[in-house]
């Protein structure tokens, strides 16, 4: 068995030009004598490591936000070893500017303590203040505070202090458990590794002194065993071994073991590590596991023992850190990762963000980049979980945005919304089936959409008299007209119409329940939220309608002359003019507008859908 305890991984974080490069330069330059000839014994010791260039990457021994490594995203976050007689250490060098927060984040939720840099020409900054605060909110307990570039301010001890003091009132509210402040000067050395005789004032220890020293707590984390499975190996049919990295706890041969989600349960056969069979295996140990009998496994399970499962659910409250440039919104569908498991996931309320300048809650109705945030997160079927506190690889997790497939936040879970588990959908005896056989045909959506002034109205209408003349029942549901009762307190901010359309969305999945062939007339400009109302409804249910027409032609047509005072500027957010349209890339059907006449419409969506 092999632990990593006397590791310590870190983490730099400062703005631009606080020195950060230098100072972790000065680090390995005075230990420079340490670090080549026992960078081997560290590469080999416990950890596998393949190299990149100069860094290390510690893909295997690194745990927190794996799928944020798992999408394959470029994280620039370096990863640079050194030791001292007394430590090794592992540096998460992570750069510094405002963009790069995602980084920021990436790094702390694997370091076990973070030196914050300050510059003391500047003093506390913004982006010191949110770093110190990711800091906290990732499980850092241990922090380092450098007041950087010391020699430039005259070694003043006034400086320093005032500084200290600022981030002192700071800091209260961040749940540090250890906190030193030290006057460096990584250009010149001074309290790095070497005491300055020019800041004969301060009477702590360098920074490496204190590196050396750290103890580290992390707060709550337990001791219960968790195995998160990475992949299973099959080289023969007669082996079938797990392999994953042990996030917390321990395991021995013999040890009874639950294989979650589900309850199957099995005994370790053997246990294989660094190519070796071993009796026990470590926190932080990567490992393959054998089992004493034939089970399904698959990436994504979790080994953990039998009388101490993971906690299952499918609504959190969460922190989120916003990572991306495009808005977040409620009510929007995101794929939520966590520990190679997938969900479809929705922010179902903004609880509040923090006002970086103070570090207090305030109340927001959307998410910008870089925000801070605590939110509620509904999950369309159960995950696996760990509360961040307790494990940070288990309860750490990524949003992912459907089309782009980009990270969009970086999220950990707070504790599971118990409400889901109390409510229970009633099955009641007549059915939609039963009432397609009643009203003679089945029911679905044609969800129309398009500029306004497309002509949505116009073709909902037409098609609804056709229907109606055929004995169909429908429902038209009109933006104008949802938008005077059920949906009179929103607007027209992105916020508002994503709301919108969920709401629509629910409304029509009702109306289609209810037996009724609906059409919908909203501009619905998000692919998004039309993405998300298709996947409420089966292929068949859920019709697309792009209702196609150039800008210049919805323009002139201008039924409610809503576009001229949109170019006067008396309305704001109009789409296609400040606020944007994101057309159909993969509709059921399209028609110009400009060029088809409405019964020509009318015949082609009658012949093309209720010739039954
Ligand atoms: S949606 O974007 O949320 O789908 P919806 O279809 O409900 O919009 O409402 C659009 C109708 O509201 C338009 O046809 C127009 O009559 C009116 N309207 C008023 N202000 C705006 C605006 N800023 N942008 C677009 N439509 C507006």
């Amino acid at each position: 068995m092999t632990s990593n305890k006397n590791i310590l991984k870190f983490i730099t974080c400062g703005s631009v030009d606080d020195g950060k490069s230098t100072l972790i330069g000065r680090i390995l330059f005075e230990s420079k004598l340490i670090l080549d000839d026992q960078l081997e014994v560290l590469k080999n010791d416990s950890i596998k490591v393949g190299t990149q260039g100069d860094n290390l990457d510690l893909a295997l021994l690194v745990d927190g936000l794996s799928s944020e490594r798992e999408q394959g995203i470029t994280i620039d976050v370096a990863y640079k070893y050194f030791n001292t007689k007394k430590r090794k250490f592992i540096v998460l060098d992570t750069p510094g500017h405002e963009q790069y927060t995602r980084n920021m984040v990436t790094g702390a939720s694997n370091a076990d303590l973070a030196v914050i840099l300050i510059d003391a020409s500047k003093g506390v900054l913004t982006q010191t203040k949110r770093h110190s605060y990711v800091c906290s909110m990732m499980g850092i307990k241990n922090i380092i505070v450098a007041i950087n570039k010391i020699d430039q301010v005259e070694y003043k001890e006034k400086i320093f202090n005032s500084i200290s003091d600022e981030f002192k009132t700071i800091s209260a509210k961040l749940n540090f458990s250890q906190m030193s402040i030290v006057p460096v000067s990584a250009l010149k050395g001074d309290n790095v590794s070497i005491k300055s005789k020019k800041t004969k004032w301060y009477k702590g220890k360098t920074l490496l002194d204190i590196l050396e020293k750290s103890e580290i707590k992390r707060h709550k984390e337990q001791s219960t065993f968790r195995l998160p499975i990475q992949s299973v190996l099959r080289p023969n049919s007669k082996f079938r071994g797990f392999q994953g990295t042990v996030s917390s706890g321990s395991i021995s041969k013999g040890d009874k073991i639950l294989i979650q989600p589900g309850s199957n349960t099995a005994k370790v056969k053997e246990i294989f590590y660094s190519g070796k069979k071993i009796n026990k295996a470590l926190t932080d140990n990567a490992i393959t596991i054998t089992l004493n009998k034939e089970i399904d496994v698959s990436r994504g399970n979790i080994f953990t023992k039998d009388k101490e499962p993971c906690e299952i659910s499918n609504q959190f409250q969460s922190k989120l850190i916003w990572l991306d440039e495009n808005d977040g919104h409620t009510g929007r569908s995101y794929i939520f990762k966590i520990n190679n498991q997938t969900a479809g996931a929705q922010i179902s309320k903004i609880k509040s963000k923090i006002d970086i300048s103070n570090l207090t809650d305030t109340s927001g109705n959307m998410l910008k980049l870089n925000d801070i945030s605590t939110v509620n997160i509904n999950l369309d079927k159960d995950i696996v979980f760990e509360e961040y506190t307790m494990n940070r690889s288990l309860g750490g997790f990524i949003l992912v945005d459907r089309f782009t497939n980009k990270t969009v936040a970086a999220g950990l879970i707070q504790f599971s919304l118990r409400r889901a588990q109390n409510i229970f959908e009633q099955n009641l005896s007549i059915n939609k089936n039963l009432r397609h056989k009643l009203n003679n045909h089945k029911s679905k959506v044609l969800w129309l959409t398009g500029l306004s002034g497309s002509g949505k109205s116009t073709i909902a209408n037409e098609l609804e008299k056709k229907l109606y003349e055929r004995g169909i029942r429908t429902y038209v549901l009109d933006g104008d007209n949802i938008r005077h009762g059920l949906n009179k307190d929103l607007g027209f901010t992105d916020a508002d119409r994503v709301e919108n359309i969920r709401r629509v969305g629910e409304v029509a999945k009702l109306m289609v329940d209810a037996g009724l062939v609906v059409i919908t007339a909203f501009i619905s400009p998000f692919a998004a939220e039309r993405a998300m109302v298709k996947e409420m409804f089966s292929e068949e249910e859920f019709k697309e309608v792009f209702v196609d027409v150039p800008i210049n032609i919805a323009e002139k047509r201008d039924p409610k002359g809503l576009y001229k005072k949109a170019r006067k500027g008396l309305i704001k957010n109009f789409t296609g003019i400040d606020s944007k349209y994101e057309e159909p890339t993969n509709p059921n059907y399209i028609f110009k507008t400009d060029k088809l006449s409405v019964k020509k419409i009318v015949n082609s969506l009658l012949s093309g859908e209720f010739n039954e």
